[in-house]
């Protein structure tokens, strides 16, 4: 087979016949491969490390154990052109000061439980007010602050990277130890795909997401309005002022909302509707439409300027829509430039927020003996439209 794995920067191994190891490396790099490399220290001394994973067509995907970032992901424009897809910070101590989720994984709660509080077999857990007046995306200290134990691994799909964390009984105030493992493979057809497992010892509320900010222009490049959208979902869960959904399911046909056919995100983004303004643009649950629990087609993002297309896939029945309307140009990026209001997007597969407090929401209580599972796929072509 022809491919690659390191495991340590100074070591390469080629299966193409030829074996280099001459102090700095030097390898034919024709097959996929795993590479790692030390990423920094977190203020507490823990060392952390940066996976680079590379498939056959030279897509390459960048993830770090803290927190599960996909810190850069490099797709081919239109010239075949490779360029860095995700938002993220200059580096570690960066994401450490300051990230708005950029890129990490995100639990035991994805999304806003309202003013933090839940009931559960008849006993109510008070969590962190993250978000006031609600807890966001699991608390003070989500997934996204979390070290997570990193085992890269190739698979007949592409590269992989495992990622393992145990989240204490209690810890940011949810009820029983969750074991969590996230698997990132970077697949032969141009995806990087994200398959979420978790079991627990007690009954918790589990929603698992990935909050990547997507810019298909490039990392950098200034907003994302003139890129086009499709999500397969006639409704969205609208929300009150506080982003917390009101329980009623809204249809999008004759809206803002309505991406059931393709158009370009900036076209309603200021209108003056009621749900714009609670989310200062899109920032809502698109409740997706075909069966949840299978991996399915439900949003596409297209630029036209680069020719990229990111279709998604999911097993989960909603999607957050955050158009990045909270970046304000106080942070830089990689390339030292600062990110600008919508300059990036998020599609967070998720289950709707706030359902441990809506009954009539599919279920997000996992219990002792079943196992939770959750398949996102962000898969890249370029083509010469949406429709392709
Ligand atoms: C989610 C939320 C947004 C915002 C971002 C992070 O997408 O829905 O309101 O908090 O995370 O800035």
């Amino acid at each position: 087979m022809r491919q690659l794995v390191r495991h340590s920067a100074r070591l390469a191994i080629t299966v193409t016949g030829l074996i280099f190891m001459m102090g700095a490396t030097m390898s034919i790099e024709a097959g996929p491969s795993i590479d790692s490399a030390p990423y920094g220290k977190l203020p507490d001394g823990t060392p952390i490390d940066l996976f680079t994973l590379k498939n056959a067509q030279g897509m390459e995907a960048q993830i770090t154990n803290y927190g599960g970032i996909v810190v850069s992901l490099k797709v081919p424009d239109k010239d075949g052109k490779l360029g860095d897809v995700v938002l993220g910070r200059p580096s570690l101590d960066d994401y450490v000061k300051s990230s708005p989720y950029f890129g990490a994984l995100i639990g035991r709660y994805g999304n806003r439980i309202a003013k933090g509080r839940f009931t559960l077999d008849g006993v109510e857990y008070k969590l962190p007010i993250s978000n006031p007046p609600n807890s966001l995306h699991g608390g003070n200290k989500g997934f996204d602050k979390r070290v997570w134990t990193a085992k890269p691994h190739m698979t007949d799909d592409g590269p992989a990277l495992d990622l393992s964390y145990t989240s204490a009984d209690g810890e940011e105030g949810y009820p029983g130890k969750l074991d969590v493992k996230v698997t990132y493979t970077l697949t032969n057809d141009d995806g990087l795909r994200i398959d979420y497992t978790a079991t627990t010892d007690k009954a918790t509320p589990v929603n698992l997401t990935n909050h990547s900010y997507f810019n298909l222009d490039g990392d950098g490049s200034p907003t994302i309005l003139d890129e086009k959208l499709m999500i397969k979902a006639s409704h969205i869960t609208p929300v009150d002022a506080t982003l917390i959904p009101t329980g009623k399911l809204m249809p999008v046909a004759g809206t803002p909302f309505d991406f059931t056919k393709p158009r370009l995100i900036g076209e309603d983004i200021n209108s003056d509707n009621e749900q714009i303004r609670f989310g200062g643009g899109y920032d809502h649950n698109f409740v997706l439409d075909g069966e949840s629990g299978k991996l399915r087609l439900v949003a596409k993002l297209y630029s036209k300027k680069t020719g990229r297309l990111m279709e998604v896939l999911t097993t989960e029945p909603g999607v957050q829509f955050y158009s990045g309307n909270f970046l304000d140009g106080t942070l830089t990026g990689k390339t030292g430039t600062p990110y600008p209001k919508r300059s990036g997007l998020c599609l967070e597969t998720q289950h709707f927020p706030d359902s441990p407090n809506h009954p009539n929401f599919p279920s997000t209580i996992l219990k002792p003996g079943e196992t939770y599972r959750s398949t996102t796929e962000y898969r890249f072509k370029v083509a010469p439209s949406i429709n392709e």
